[in-house]
């Protein structure tokens, strides 16, 4: 299957102010749309064309770096988008509220150290909740990598390249990521991706 660009599921002002119109419409309209556009051009006459994403994503890691980066980092910003909604933050759904508590011991550890683990990524690259092992724990990637590649299922992440942060926060990334946790997450959605990893 080509990569396609999915809109945004709302509109470009909606996250403000907490992530600007003129971020996303950099970061979706340009910097997506590079990977989409790379992606599908790398795959063309490859063993992946035509395979699924999640596939291509796992199928290309420690094979063939150009293609890996650009189909990880379309997985990465289809879901990114979906991990924020307009007036998010706030309430967790009841069975992933009781995981993180499991997990972590408290929802607010839990918050914490996916902060931690954005903030101490050195560089490019990702702080996620990931479901492994049946439990929900906290970790990084650089680049376009992801937790997919190392054996568990992504349920939150967030972008900490610059080019996710730089035009609101500059180069406060930590306040963007406690932005993010407190007013951005769509935690209905990661509550979807944590059932469906752990049926
Ligand atoms: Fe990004």
């Amino acid at each position: 299957m080509a990569f396609t660009l999915p809109d945004l599921p709302y509109a470009y002002d909606a996250l403000g102010p907490y992530m600007s119109k003129e971020t996303l419409e950099y970061h979706h309209d340009k910097h997506h749309q590079a990977y989409v556009t790379n992606g599908n051009n790398l795959m063309k006459g490859t063993e992946f064309e035509g395979k699924p994403l999640e596939e291509v994503v796992r199928g290309s890691f420690g094979k063939n770096a150009a293609l890996f980066n650009n189909a990880g980092q379309h997985f990465n910003h289809l879901h990114f988008w979906k991990w924020m909604k307009p007036n998010g933050g706030g309430k967790i759904p009841g069975a992933l509220e009781k995981a993180l508590v499991d997990g972590f011991g408290s929802v607010e550890k839990a918050k914490e150290d996916f902060i931690a683990a954005g903030t101490t990524q050195f560089g490019s690259g990702w702080g996620w909740l990931v479901v492994a092992n049946g439990k929900v724990v906290a970790s990084k990637t650089p680049n376009g990598e992801n937790p997919l590649v190392h054996g568990g299922a992504p349920i939150l992440g967030v972008d900490v390249w610059e080019h996710s942060y730089y035009i609101d926060y500059r180069n406060r990334r930590p306040d963007y990521l406690k932005a993010f946790v407190e007013h951005l997450v769509n935690w209905e959605y990661v509550a979807e991706l944590y059932a469906a990893a752990t049926k």
